[in-house]
């Protein structure tokens, strides 16, 4: 089952803002002396440090969410009164953490490809709560069943399934269901072949992200992790010019001998966009002198403050023409996916080793 457009926004305001957090990204500072050494073990084929640590990666990524907790479901039901949410969260899931999959090298053009599998492993020490928190949200499939079929001969027969299936406006959800997937009563009972399956992220268990092709840089590593192409291809096709450029690694390494001045080029594929970090802070891990490279703000800056992000701004609405920050219209790139946007914002001071 697909989702137009408004059914797409009201989706991302009502269950919530999803939050991309990158971790500021620590990177060993070079020494001459260990260069030699570093340039072997940091190509990406097998038996190097790099390779290992790639393969399967211990950088920690975390995404979290806020969820919006409607407060008066049968307010808004009866009289049609303002809707009163209340944001709660964060909730925290570590992704990816599964180990690429069907790696293949490329000695012709030193690449290698592979596919990373999703999963999701939620964090407890990082939420308020639990998975199983309960949350009063929208019927999705209730409210968006109308706008998928304005035939009122067809409205009057989901309107009398919807009373069978007991479901009304709103719904209680687990936040699980809500992330991963829940089978729908409503839809369960709509005698056309319809996916009865609703969630944000649904299907995500067991689906892969990719094909990857990335430089293993065994003859330039200046380039080794850096992203050729993506789902075949060197451009996303989601943004108009730029904005649709594939730039830099997956972000679960860069290429060694990193200079303070570099910004890291990296590409997202939650947010269906590259994206860069810049140096903040020259830190001592344990005894290494490390840099922190952090996401400035400016990458998700409005297009009034920064003139580059116009061609990211694709949501006139709720952007309110542009000049909030913060939204990011996915609709294209998450096409089977009912959620159409996700709003995010930087977190500077998360990081891991
Ligand atoms: C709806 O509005 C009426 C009149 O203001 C009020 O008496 C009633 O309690 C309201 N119902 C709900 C469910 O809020
Ligand atoms: C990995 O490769 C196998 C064999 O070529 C293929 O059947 C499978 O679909 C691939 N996995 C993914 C996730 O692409
Ligand atoms: C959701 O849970 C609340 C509180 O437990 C309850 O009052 C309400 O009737 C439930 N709503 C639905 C649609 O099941
Ligand atoms: C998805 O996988 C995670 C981790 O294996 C598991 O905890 C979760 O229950 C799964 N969710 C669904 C909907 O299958
Ligand atoms: C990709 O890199 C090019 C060249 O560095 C840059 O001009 C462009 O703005 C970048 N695009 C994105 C989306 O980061
Ligand atoms: C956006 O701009 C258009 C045309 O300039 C205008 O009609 C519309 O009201 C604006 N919308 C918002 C939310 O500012």
């Amino acid at each position: 089952m697909s989702c137009n457009r408004s059914c797409g926004l009201i989706t991302g305001a009502v269950i919530g803002a999803v939050l991309a957090v990158f971790g500021g990204i620590l990177v060993p500072v070079g020494d001459t002396l260990i260069k030699k050494t570093v340039k072997k073990e940091a190509a990406l084929e097998e038996g190097t440090i790099a390779f290992k640590n790639w393969v399967k990666t211990d950088t920690r990524v975390y995404r979290q969410f806020w969820i919006f907790d409607v407060q008066n479901p049968e307010e808004v039901a009866v009289n049609s009164s303002k809707i009163k949410v209340k944001q709660r969260g964060p909730y925290t899931y570590r992704v990816p953490y599964l180990a690429k999959e069907n790696i293949t090298q490329d000695s012709e053009t030193h690449t290698v490809s592979f596919v990373q599998p999703n999963g999701a492993i939620f964090e407890p020490s990082l939420s308020v709560g639990t998975e199983d928190d309960m949350f009063t949200v929208l019927n999705l499939a209730v409210v968006a069943a109308p706008q998928l079929y304005p035939n009122s001969f067809v409205q009057g027969i989901l309107n009398s399934l919807i009373k069978k299936s007991k479901s009304s406006m709103f719904q209680n959800r687990t936040l699980k269901e809500l992330l991963w997937g829940y089978t729908d009563p409503f839809l369960n009972l709509v005698p056309y072949p319809v996916a009865t399956t609703v969630g944000v992220f649904y299907p995500y268990n067991n689906t892969a992200d990719g094909v990857y092709k990335v430089f293993n840089g065994k003859d330039d590593i200046s380039k080794v992790g850096i992203i050729d192409t993506y789902k075949g291809k060197k451009h996303l096709s989601y943004w108009a010019s730029y904005c649709d450029m594939i730039n830099g690694t997956d972000a679960a390494l860069f290429p060694p001998f990193i200079e303070k001045t570099r910004v890291l080029q990296f590409f997202s594929p939650d947010i269906c966009r590259s994206i860069y970090a810049v140096f903040a802070a020259e830190m001592n891990l344990k005894g290494i002198p490390v840099y922190r490279f952090i996401l400035p703000s400016s990458a998700f800056a409005s297009p009034l403050q920064n003139p580059d992000n116009h061609c990211f701004c694709t949501e006139k609405i709720i952007s309110k023409n542009c000049t909030l920050y913060g939204v990011l219209d996915i609709g294209k790139c998450k096409e089977d996916n009912w959620i159409h946007f996700t709003v995010y914002k930087t977190a500077a001071d998360q990081y891991t080793g």
